[in-house]
């Protein structure tokens, strides 16, 4: 059983660790055969499972039940579950939300925002639930930023980044996770703060690296992101979806995943 404190000693021993979406018991458990690291249920099934073209039309009961359906199927990886849109707008949403998804079997919770997020993460702590702060391109604020665009990529902007990071660190986030900004902006977060940061299009220096499943096992139809590898179409014999997801695992603890052409190189 992976815990908080096992990646906080990956970090500590520079062992990078693997993060993938799932939403069901039958790929939860096909990521426990592979010892897949860490799980995050998240709100990305608007997408992925509800056919919706973002994630805003989720609500905290869908993200309850993806959760009690990984929970059963895997027993290894630390669980971590999104809170959806608006759901975490005031104190009281934020504590029924996060108290809804633990109680399904989550052991962290994941929110998208910056520094005015540091009362939530704070009286989350309080209550027990460790959060997980998500920032760079957030797509909850998808029509604020106009679009699903690399953020952090001027000095100032990083500056910013590295501000909102202190905040939300300060107030007790367990876990940051940086979604498409520069390799450089995601190193230096990554050097500057105690616990583990995770990376989608942020580069090889973060702690740990998550996809979504369905695009790292190749079912993504269109464009797929830079940062998108497929895993699956090396794979042969009886389960290529477990080997998909090993080559993965291993990919990233060797560093080999992601590679530059997976990532934003922009001078700062
Ligand atoms: O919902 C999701 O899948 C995510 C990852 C892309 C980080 O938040
Ligand atoms: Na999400």
């Amino acid at each position: 059983m992976i815990s908080l404190s096992k990646l906080q000693q990956y970090k500590a021993e520079g062992t990078r660790f693997s993060c993938l979406t799932c939403y069901d018991a039958t790929m939860a458990k096909a990521m426990e055969v592979a010892q897949i690291d860490t799980i995050l249920i998240g709100d990305s099934l608007g997408m992925t499972i509800q056919g919706h073209d973002s994630t805003l039309p989720v609500t905290v009961q869908d993200m309850a039940y993806h959760t009690r359906a990984v929970r059963r199927g895997n027993q290894h990886a630390l669980i971590i579950a999104d809170l959806p849109f608006m759901s975490y707008s005031t104190l009281p949403e934020a504590i029924d939300s996060a108290r809804q998804v633990m109680q399904a079997g989550a052991q962290m919770i994941k929110i998208e925002g910056g520094a005015w997020l540091a009362d939530t993460v704070r009286v989350l702590a309080q209550g027990g639930v460790p959060t997980c702060v998500h920032l760079g391109l957030t797509p909850q604020s998808v029509n604020v930023f106009g679009g699903y665009k690399v953020q952090a990529k001027t000095r100032s902007a990083a500056d910013q980044l590295l501000a909102d990071c202190e905040a939300v660190v300060e107030a007790g986030a367990v876990m940051l996770l940086l979604e498409c900004v520069p390799v450089q902006a995601a190193q230096e977060v990554q050097a500057r703060f105690g616990v583990p940061v995770i990376g989608i299009g942020a580069g090889l220096h973060c702690d740990g690296q998550v996809l979504v499943m369905q695009d790292m096992l190749g079912l993504t139809f269109g464009k797929s992101a830079r940062f998108v590898r497929n895993f699956l179409q090396d794979q042969q014999g009886e389960n290529p979806i477990v080997e998909a997801f090993k080559s993965y695992h291993q990919a990233v603890r060797e560093g080999t995943y992601p590679a530059p052409e997976h990532t934003f190189q922009i001078e700062l």
